[in-house]
């Protein structure tokens, strides 16, 4: 039987190269269909049309896909643990680490690791690289301009070092920007990042099938040093770690073993 969804996906496959089949279905068909009837379209097959031809309409549905919500030290008991105990352990060993956030969003993330890092070593040389697969985030993580509400999180030492503020509105100072490298990158089809000592992925599998993930974590272990950090979401958690080369260094770290 014709499976709308299924023809859909081909095709934004088709224009785009991302692979939908490897995102939970019910949750991304909830939000096309949502997002096709906002822009008065009632039919899969015309909305794949639509969005082939107009650029403005697949910029805004890549955006509304990927779903982009961020804030900065988001989960702050999570920071702490790496402020304290993961970096201190990994700057210990070598004063040029690559960090890798992948699926930066907006950029409140890549900006709390270059906080974070800059507060516990000032002379390191240290490189952050900080990717996602929505154009439209990137742009706006150089820009670096937030509401102050997305630092309601934020030491406030960290957000009077490192912002500029007019009201309600903050921006990175140029000295943070200048520690981040943004790129464009999707996770599930392109090269990945190597040599890396910290990725930090937070929030950005819970979108993906089981098969999706589970490959995405051995692709990981690939990009780490021996001895490097996995960093994940609160909401996640590799089951059996060890069979794909790694351990639990603390809730929500995963330490490179082999
Ligand atoms: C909820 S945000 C998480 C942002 C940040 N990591 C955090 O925890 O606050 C999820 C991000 O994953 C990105 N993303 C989704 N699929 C991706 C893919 N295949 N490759 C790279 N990034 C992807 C989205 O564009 C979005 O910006």
């Amino acid at each position: 039987m014709a499976d709308a969804y299924l023809d859909f996906i081909r095709s934004v496959y088709r224009i785009t190269g991302l692979d939908l089949n490897q995102y939970k279905r019910p949750q991304m068909e909830r939000r096309i269909l949502s997002l096709m009837r906002s822009v008065g379209v009632n039919n899969l097959a015309d909305y794949a049309v639509l969005l082939q031809k107009d650029k403005n309409q697949l910029d805004k549905f890549i955006n509304h896909l990927t779903i982009n919500v961020s804030e900065f030290y988001r989960n702050p008991g999570q920071w702490e643990v790496l402020a304290q105990q993961i970096l201190p352990q990994l700057i210990k060993k070598n004063s040029s680490l690559k960090i890798w956030s992948a699926g930066c969003s907006t950029g409140e993330e890549p900006y709390t690791l270059a906080m974070v890092l800059s507060e516990l070593d000032t002379k390191g040389n240290h490189q952050i690289v900080a990717t996602d697969v929505d154009q439209e985030v990137l742009k706006r993580a150089q820009e670096g301009i937030y509401n102050i509400k997305a630092a309601v999180n934020l030491p406030k030492n960290y957000l009077a070092r490192y912002f500029d503020r007019d009201g309600e509105v903050i921006r990175v100072k140029d000295s943070l920007k200048k520690l981040i490298k943004f790129k464009w990158h999707n996770l599930l089809t392109d090269t990945i990042e190597n040599n890396v000592d910290l990725l930090v992925c937070r929030n950005v599998v819970i979108y993906f099938t089981e098969e999706a993930k589970a490959s995405l974590y051995r692709k990981f272990h690939q990009s780490l040093k021996p001895n490097g950090m996995l960093f994940i979401g609160s909401t996640e958690q590799i089951f059996q770690p060890q069979e794909i080369g790694f351990k639990p260094a603390a809730m929500f770290f995963y330490q490179k073993i082999s």
